[in-house]
């Protein structure tokens, strides 16, 4: 069998990106993937997938409902259901090719198969066992489901199921107000589904600022999703075609039922690190189930690394992307580095809401001096144009007295795009006023990041 510099495995965002990097630095590189396609939770049944959903029902949702105001009438499309998965698994197959073809462009060889480690410098797939001087596990995460609710992916599904549901259910019960619950609970709210969210906790998206979830949640319910808060599911029982959710409500009092065709469970996704054999090898786990790494990601086992889900920090893509790249540079010999206090975070619903840095919140909990600059897109001009001004803000939160930037949050159009700029300043260190006194075209959506940041100082011009 070939000897490698480095075999990575799993060929999700961590995991491929790593293997582009390590072979651009010339290291010789091969990746074990499971799966028919490369580019794993994210491309195949993630991310992608989903934003391809979204993309189609935002069409839907504007023919319908905004279309004749601005002077375009006539009959709304219907909804060709199976027409609308075919577009989402052509977007699929549009990207997964397009790392085969990086792979191949990088010489970077696919083991096809399950990867498990017999010991520090040995990969074992199917029969065959490959030597690697380093391996890189970027085996990534599965959803987590709760006590009581067993997944069987046809009327309880993980976002898995909910991406290729044979049809468009009337009633969906969503379990959990996360990422997941509120992209996914959109899409079906948007193709006429009655869609209720159950959450355990008292507000949607946990750990955002209280005027963030409150803003986002209302916007959602105009849209037509309905919200049971501070409520735990208990469990869920499931005849031939129907499914009945049981939740508590933690104020007390009665369990109480919904019936739904069917249940969305997005309560989590945990890290997955099953058939390995790191038991085996000895690798330190947290308690929490992930593979322990220090500060260049290396595993308590020489010669053997962890990036992604499957280690500690946010489940993001984009997260294990740049772990992925800094790895594959230690490795090389260079200075790897991930700047774990900016990294961004979008629902990409619509509006689309993005964060980035510490909350507003937290920071004053800590007994920081913050200051905020909030601004309405109200005010913003192009915002109003699209139809996409109502409820939505920026919010900066900077230091009170230096105005560095330390957060920031957007609710409105464009918002995973335009919180870069924030994220750029942070990088920088930057204060609110190097914001304020940048020039911003007009009219664009930027604008309202500006005027946020002047919102830090002597006020904001449209407000
Ligand atoms: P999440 O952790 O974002 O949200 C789960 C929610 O379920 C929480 O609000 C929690 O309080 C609630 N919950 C838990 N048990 C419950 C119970 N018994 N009854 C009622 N509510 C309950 O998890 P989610 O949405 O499943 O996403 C999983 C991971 O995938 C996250 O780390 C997320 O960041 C990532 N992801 C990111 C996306 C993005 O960046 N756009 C898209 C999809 C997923």
């Amino acid at each position: 069998m070939a000897n490698y510099d480095v075999i990575i495995i799993g060929a999700g965002p961590g995991g491929y990106v790593s293997a582009i990097r390590c072979a651009q630095l010339g290291l010789k590189t091969a990746v074990v993937e499971g799966r028919d396609t490369l580019g794993g939770t994210c491309l195949n049944v993630g991310c992608i997938p989903s934003k391809a959903l979204l993309h189609a029902t935002h069409l839907l949702h504007e023919a319908e409902h905004n279309f004749a105001g601005m002077g375009l009438k006539g009959k709304s499309p219907s909804v060709d259901w199976k027409q609308m998965l075919t577009y989402k698994d052509e977007v699929i197959g549009q990207n997964t090719g397009g790392i085969e073809f990086l792979f191949k462009k990088n010489k970077i060889d696919w083991i096809k198969g399950w990867a498990s480690i017999p010991a520090a410098g040995k990969v074992q797939v199917g029969d065959d066992t490959h030597e690697a001087k380093n391996i890189v596990i970027a085996s990534g995460s599965v959803p987590a489901s709760i006590p009581g609710v067993e997944i069987d992916e046809k009327l309880v599904v993980s976002s898995t199921g909910a991406l290729e549901l044979p049809k468009i259910p009337k009633k969906m019960v969503v379990i959990g107000a996360g990422v997941i619950g509120l992209e996914l609970g959109s899409v079906y709210a948007r193709l006429g589904a009655e869609v209720t969210v159950v959450e355990y906790m008292d507000a949607v998206c946990p750990g955002m600022d209280k005027d963030v979830q409150r803003s986002f949640k209302r916007i959602l319910e105009k849209q037509g999703l309905s919200f049971i808060m501070g409520a735990a599911v208990q469990g869920v029982e499931t005849s031939k075609t129907k499914a009945k959710v049981t939740y508590q409500p933690k104020a007390g009092g009665e369990a109480e039922t919904l019936d739904a065709d069917v249940v969305l469970v997005a309560t989590g996704r945990k890290p997955y690190a099953e058939g390995l054999g790191l038991d085996a090898l000895g690798v330190k786990m947290t308690e929490r189930g992930q593979i322990g790494t220090d500060a260049h990601w290396a595993t308590s086992v020489k010669g053997i690394y962890a990036i992604g889900d499957v280690i500690e920090g946010p489940m993001l893509a984009h997260k294990a992307e740049d772990e992925g790249m800094a790895v594959a540079e230690v490795i090389a010999g260079k200075h790897g580095h991930v700047n774990y206090g900016v990294i961004p975070g979008v629902v990409y619903t619509t509006p689309e809401v993005a964060t980035v840095g510490q909350t507003e919140d937290a920071l004053k909990a800590e007994g920081r001096k913050v200051k905020t600059g909030k601004f309405m897109f109200m005010g913003n001009a192009r915002a109003k144009a699209v139809g996409q001004a109502e409820g939505g803000f920026v919010k900066i939160i900077a230091d009170a007295e230096t105005d560095r930037i330390l957060g920031a949050a957007i609710i409105g159009p464009s918002a995973g795009d335009m919180i870069h700029e924030l994220c750029v300043a942070m990088e920088f260190g930057a204060s609110a006023e190097d914001v304020a006194l940048t020039c911003h075209a007009h009219p664009t959506y930027s604008e309202a990041v500006r005027e946020a940041a002047l919102a830090c100082g002597d006020g904001p011009i449209h407000s």
